[in-house]
């Protein structure tokens, strides 16, 4: 029988939170304001939800199935059905708990304790975390001013020590930025290491990177069912790599770590990859409209290969203000000013008529309030953005952080 847990004092003279090493100790936990509000537009996520009948196509089989027998050890049936999908071979798929699981993984696998990870801010605040729990070294390039991707200053930091491995992501989260095949090729002709490439918002993007993979063994492509494919609350992300990568990386991985609900839900979302194309091409049809109507009304925004669009205040504009109203209308949208080169700077997903249409109403009517206006600016209207530029920011340990 179950008994219930004795009662003991914890020892005051001893801080259980040293027990985690300090540079863990100092990151950031991740925090989202997960209360309620009508236009969920901060986490990048589809304005949709997956048809029903896809939906109600995994409820018998989940409940005929025994709960008490392990799933598939490595999803092999869910690897093929994914390498068909994606001309690759199933053996050069590798299925994970989210694509963040197998970013982990990866570089755990790939990274010798102390070496220096490759990568550019601002970006996905996990890959700070994962070289740090790695015992590796983020050397993460700032961006430049116009606040597009690095790529010519990684080019030459991969000549000066071309073993590092590196993180990119494209399209980036959260600049919206896909850098083109020829750009990503010269730096993988130039590596000695893994390229992790974080496709995550691939199917929102024109360039296509795949080719690649038969090229450059040492290109790695990331990828999630969490943002076009509507199926964040199933945690399924794959990698795409040379099999016999994979194969090494099916040794590092535990064992199960895809859940059978997951890996079902996965097949019936695949299976109706029509309807998710449909959904996917509306987003994008979508994405203009919003990023005109921002543009509009004065905000400044960046050319968008993804589901969201990064939005920059005017110069006289409170991004403080901006925020609280969109939220006093139930709009939430992601603060992203703490990035580098990011101040004054929000991130949106593209949703769906109604929230473009509340988004407007609510920024029109706080444009025409005086309050919105930075107490600062409102003389000098023509202040300059606080972008940073390359040069003032030393790129070792700077971390943009986006989710
Ligand atoms: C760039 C990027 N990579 C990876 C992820 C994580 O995806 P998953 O839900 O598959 O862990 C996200 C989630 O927002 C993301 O923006």
């Amino acid at each position: 029988m179950m008994q219930p847990a004795a009662k003991c004092e914890p020892a005051m003279s001893f801080d259980p939170a040293n027990c985690v090493r300090p540079e863990l100790r100092q990151l950031q936990a991740y925090e989202l304001d997960r209360s309620p509000c009508r236009f969920k537009l901060d986490q990048n996520e589809m304005p949709f939800d997956l048809p029903r009948p896809v939906k109600q196509r995994i409820l018998a089989p989940l409940a005929a199935r025994s709960w008490g027998t392990y799933p598939d050890f490595n999803s092999d049936h869910l690897r093929h059905v994914i390498g068909d999908s994606q001309g690759w071979p199933g053996e050069g798929v590798l299925l994970g708990n989210g694509s963040g699981e197998l970013l982990a993984l990866t570089v755990e696998a790939v990274t010798r304790v102390g070496q220096e990870v490759l990568g550019t801010v601002p970006s996905f605040s996990l890959y700070k975390l994962l070289a740090l729990r790695t015992h590796a070294q983020p050397r993460f390039l700032p961006p430049r001013a116009d606040l597009t991707m690095p790529m010519a200053e990684l080019e030459r930091e991969i000549e000066l020590e071309p073993t590092r491995p590196l993180i990119l992501c494209s399209p980036n989260n959260p600049t919206g930025e896909a850098v083109s095949v020829e750009a990503l090729e010269r730096l993988l002709e130039r590596m000695a290491a893994p390229l992790l490439l974080d496709n995550a918002y691939d199917e929102f993007c024109d360039v296509d990177y795949r080719p690649l993979l038969a090229r450059h063994r040492h290109l790695m492509i990331f990828r999630t069912l969490s943002k076009a494919w509507t199926m964040a609350a199933w945690r399924v992300g794959y990698v795409l790599a040379d099999p016999a990568l994979v194969t090494e990386l099916i040794k590092v991985k535990l064992p199960y770590n895809l859940n059978f609900a997951s890996e079902l839900a996965a097949e019936s979302a695949l299976a109706a990859s029509a309807a998710v194309q449909r959904r996917v091409r509306v987003v994008i049809g979508r994405r203009a409209q919003w990023q005109s109507m921002l543009e509009d009304l004065g905000f400044e925004t960046f050319p968008s290969q993804t589901n969201f669009i990064l939005a920059r205040c005017p110069d006289r504009v409170s991004l403080d203000a901006v925020l609280e109203g969109l939220e006093a209308a139930s709009i939430r949208v992601r603060d992203v000013s703490s990035y580098p080169g990011l101040a004054g700077c929000f991130r949106i997903s593209v949703g769906n008529g109604v929230a473009l249409r509340a988004t407007r109403g609510a920024l029109t009517e706080m444009l025409s309030s005086p309050s919105t206006f930075a107490a600062s600016t409102v003389a000098a209207s023509t202040v300059a953005p606080s972008t940073v530029a390359p040069s003032t920011v030393a790129p070792s340990t700077l971390v943009g952080a986006a989710r």
